[in-house]
């Protein structure tokens, strides 16, 4: 397998990680925590959510997240938003890239979104031009890529389907979601050489809920298929409220030890997000679920009490 020499690492923790946490979390942890990933070097960080807070009660705070948070120079931080309402109040927020969200299975597209996988396309339209009036980076996201809760299995051409209609919009980027994190590697590879028949791979990324332990076993299958770009959330934080049973993210510090083994550069300090998993961790009250960020964590404890030793 040949690699690339470095990746895009889009940390989603503060938006996927965060939407599904059924406690309140205050906006200053929620700033905290960008704050930390932003020192860590992320390129981009998935900060807020302008959604209903109605379906999604947890992103309600997302303007006051964006306005409170100390900006490093050269990131981009980005928000969901799923119609021209939210669009606006991105934009007031100052938030960098604007992220629509749609979905490959109908079924999820009407539980996640309240429409139609048609609908979603006209509805994204004024908000994908508005966005490019604006100056402002495009990504969009399509959900349900291998599988879906409602519906079950999706075919690739259901993918490439909107990827094509996601591109025709003015995406400069587009997410291919396994929500639910059921994939395996030899589908994940299907499905992303299907979308690089029509679309650049270039402006792909790999989003991977690890409900199954298969993500990085499908990142190396996205990997071989061309694909340098890939979405993580720290400390394996999160899951879809709209995807029942699906656990977080692939945790970056999974994905960061990975590429530093594969030596793929990310610009992103390790050290700093396995600090930040465990702090946003204990803040949750739970235990890190990143197996690298914890071993890591725990060999940086156990060498201070070395040093400390008499
Ligand atoms: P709707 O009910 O069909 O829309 O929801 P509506 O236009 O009839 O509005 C209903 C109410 O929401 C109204 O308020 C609107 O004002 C309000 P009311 O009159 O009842 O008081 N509203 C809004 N409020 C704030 N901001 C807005 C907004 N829009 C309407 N932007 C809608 C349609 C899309 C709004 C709704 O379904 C929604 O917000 N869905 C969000 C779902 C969501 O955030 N899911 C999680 C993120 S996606 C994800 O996690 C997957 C991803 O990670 C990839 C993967 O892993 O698959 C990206
Ligand atoms: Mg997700």
């Amino acid at each position: 397998m040949r690699f690339p020499d470095s990746v895009k690492i889009i940390e989603v923790g503060p938006r996927d990680g965060l939407q599904n946490e059924r406690e309140p979390i205050p906006t200053s942890t929620k700033v905290e925590l960008v704050n930390r990933l932003s020192k860590a070097g992320f390129q981009n960080i998935e900060s807020a959510s302008f959604v209903s807070p109605k379906w999604v009660p947890q992103m309600a705070d997302g303007a006051a997240v964006m306005t409170a948070i100390a900006r490093r120079p050269g990131t981009i931080y980005s928000a969901l938003t799923p119609n021209l309402r939210g669009f606006h109040d991105a934009v007031r927020a100052r938030v960098d890239e604007i992220v629509i969200f749609g979905a490959a299975s109908e079924a999820f597209s009407q539980r996640n979104i309240n429409c139609s996988i048609a609908e979603s396309i006209a509805r994204f339209e004024p908000v994908a031009e508005a966005a490019k009036r604006a100056g402002l980076r495009l990504r969009g996201a399509i959900s349900c890529a291998l599988d879906c809760p409602y519906q079950g299995p999706i075919p690739p051409r259901a993918v490439v389907d909107v990827a094509k209609r996601l591109r025709a919009l003015g995406c400069d980027e587009i997410d291919v979601a396994d929500t639910l994190g059921t994939g395996t590697p030899k589908r994940v590879g299907d499905v992303f050489r299907a979308v690089g028949d029509v679309i650049d791979l270039g402006c792909v990324s790999g989003h991977f809920h690890d409900t199954y332990g298969q993500a990085l076993a499908n990142i190396m299958a996205a990997l071989d298929a061309g694909v340098t770009i890939f979405h993580a959330s720290v400390a394996g934080l999160g899951g879809c409220p709209y995807a029942k049973g699906a656990t977080g993210n692939v945790a970056t510090e999974d994905v960061l030890y990975l590429m530093r083994g594969l030596e793929i550069r990310t610009g992103i300090d390790l050290d700093a997000v396995v600090e930040t998993g465990q702090w946003i961790s204990s803040q949750l009250g739970r235990r890190a679920v990143s197996r690298a960020g914890n071993a890591l964590a725990a060999r940086k404890a156990l060498a201070a009490i070395d040093c400390t030793a008499p």
